[in-house]
Formats: C-alpha cells, sequence, structure tokens
C-alpha cells in the first residue's frame, strides 16, 4: 500500500490523478498546508511554480514532486533546491516525467509509457502509480536528465508540428500529427539533439524511436504550442547560447508564431 499523497492544483493533470488515487486537490488558498505525510505533487504550470513553492511551508519542500514538462532549473536555482541537474541547491526535490495525457479534468489519464521518477519522493511515487496502474520507473540524476531530453523534445516537436496544422485547418491530434509531419519529425530530431546534449549535459538518444512510440499510445491527445518560454523559446534560447544552427526548428516555429 502507497503512503498518502496531495496534489496541488486542479486542472488536468491533478484532477485525473487526485480523482483516480481518490485523494483531494489543494487549490489556491490552501497550498501552504498539505495534510499527509507523503509526497506532494504540485501539478500547476510552470510559470506558476514561483508563486505555488514560496508559498508551501520550507518544511514541505523535500516532499515536492515537481511533474512540469521542460528544463525547471531557473525555477530550482532561484528559489534555491536541488534536483537532478541542479546539485547543492538547497532541498532536494523530486522531478517526475509524466508518460501519460490528460486532456480534460473530468477525463482520463491515458498510459503512454513510463513514467520516470529522481528525487527523495520517487520510490514512493513509483509506488502510487503502479497502485493506480499507470506505468512508473525511478533514475538516478544523470539518466533523469538524459530522459528529460527525450520528453521535452516530444513536448517541442509535436507542440511546434500540431500548432502548425492546426493553424492549417488539418486535424492536430497526435496520430494526425505524426502521419503528416513524419519527415519533418525526423529531421527535428537529428537537428535538436544537439541543442539538447549541450543543454542538459546529457545526450537523450537518437530520440526517433521514442517520439513515435509515445505518440502511437496517445493517438487522440491534441498538441499545440504551449509555455513557449519554456519550451520552443527556451530550446532557441539555448541554440543560440551554443551556437548551434537549428534552421527547420527556426522556420516552423516562425511560421507558427506569426
Ligand atoms: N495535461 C497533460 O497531459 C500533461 C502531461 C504531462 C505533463 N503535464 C504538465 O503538467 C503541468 C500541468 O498541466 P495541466 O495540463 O494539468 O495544466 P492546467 O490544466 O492548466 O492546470 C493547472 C492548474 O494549476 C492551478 N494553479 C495555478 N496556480 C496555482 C496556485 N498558486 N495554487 C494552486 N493551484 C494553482 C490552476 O488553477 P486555475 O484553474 O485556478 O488557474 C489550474 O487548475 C504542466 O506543466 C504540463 O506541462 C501535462
Amino acid at each position: 500500500m502507497s503512503v498518502p499523497w496531495t496534489v496541488v492544483g486542479a486542472g488536468r493533470v491533478g484532477s485525473v490523478l487526485a480523482r483516480r488515487a481518490g485523494t483531494r486537490t489543494l487549490r489556491r488558498d490552501d497550498v501552504e498546508a498539505p495534510r499527509s505525510d507523503g509526497p506532494v505533487v504540485v501539478a500547476t504550470r510552470n510559470d506558476d511554480l514561483d508563486a505555488v513553492l514560496t508559498r508551501l511551508d520550507p518544511a514541505v519542500w523535500p516532499r515536492v514532486v515537481l511533474v512540469q514538462n521542460g528544463v525547471l532549473d531557473p525555477v530550482l536555482r532561484r528559489i534555491g533546491l536541488s534536483a537532478a541537474g541542479v546539485p547543492d541547491n538547497g532541498p532536494l526535490v523530486t522531478l517526475g516525467l509524466l508518460y501519460f495525457a490528460a486532456s480534460a479534468r473530468d477525463g482520463l489519464a491515458v498510459p503512454g509509457g513510463t513514467s520516470w521518477f529522481c528525487g527523495p519522493e520517487a520510490a514512493n511515487m513509483v509506488a502510487a502509480f503502479t497502485e493506480l496502474g499507470l506505468p512508473a520507473g525511478q533514475l538516478g540524476p544523470a539518466d533523469h536528465r538524459a530522459a528529460t531530453g527525450v520528453k521535452l523534445s516530444w513536448n517541442l516537436i509535436y507542440g511546434l508540428l500540431g500548432e502548425l496544422e492546426w493553424r492549417a485547418g488539418r486535424p492536430n491530434l497526435v496520430a494526425a500529427v505524426t502521419e503528416a509531419r513524419r519527415a519533418d519529425c525526423v529531421a527535428l530530431c537529428s537537428e535538436l539533439r544537439p541543442v539538447l546534449t549541450a543543454w542538459l549535459g546529457a545526450d537523450p538518444g537518437p530520440l526517433v524511436a521514442d517520439l513515435f512510440a509515445y505518440s502511437a499510445r496517445i493517438p487522440d491527445f491534441p498538441v499545440r504550442l504551449r509555455e513557449l518560454s519554456w519550451r520552443n523559446g527556451a530550446l532557441a534560447a539555448e541554440a543560440a547560447r551554443a551556437g548551434l544552427p537549428t534552421p527547420l526548428h527556426d522556420a516552423l516555429l516562425a511560421r507558427a508564431t506569426s
């Protein structure tokens, strides 16, 4: 039996997880005081992390589990927290890479593969997810960093290609995007791999097979550009910083945001 856990944020991920686990979600006014002793899963968007984390009692930080897509290093550094990729910066929090799709608050979490956790609450999260029927595993910091590149590349690439399909008046569900944009997807995987490696300090691998495998499991999830400053915008900035050209990504992003 897994330990009880708390979910902060009653959005798609938070609601779906809380309902499945039979726990309640903490909303804006009650985030200071998670009642259970187990993991505190923060399921808000990336831009809300500063507000949520600074309102939580610092005694709770070691139990925090962050499940946002993207590279969370800037917010961890600002607040004074450590995690895979940001060592020796303060209390160690747990990071989760969620491989499921939640497209509505009252919907289901459609499993898309193994969700990976790294940090002090990783074992509790794996036990909780396993109990809920969601595949989960634990990774060490270096492997988790590489796995972050894989998940981020899926968000970057499918968000961008989905946006282009949507703007062209065509379906932007994952299966349709794979079908229509397979060549772009493959080309973006090889173009972005060196940038992700430089950014994360870990090589995410060839990406293509991992991305298509995840996509095949969540064919009906709609994809569009989201959280640009944490995803494609951040990627473009990191590419510029590393002096690595990304002409295809730049051209598609310009079209998708014009
Ligand atoms: N959806 C997916 O399938 C999926 C899969 C993997 C990872 N993720 C990641 O998970 C994160 C959440 O995604 P989502 O789709 O669940 O987003 P969402 O549906 O927009 O939900 C975010 C929720 O956070 C709440 N919130 C914001 N600030 C808060 C605060 N200070 N205290 C308490 N609650 C607060 C929002 O409340 P209001 O409604 O009042 O604004 C909203 O209910 C994102 O970073 C996303 O990248 C999503």
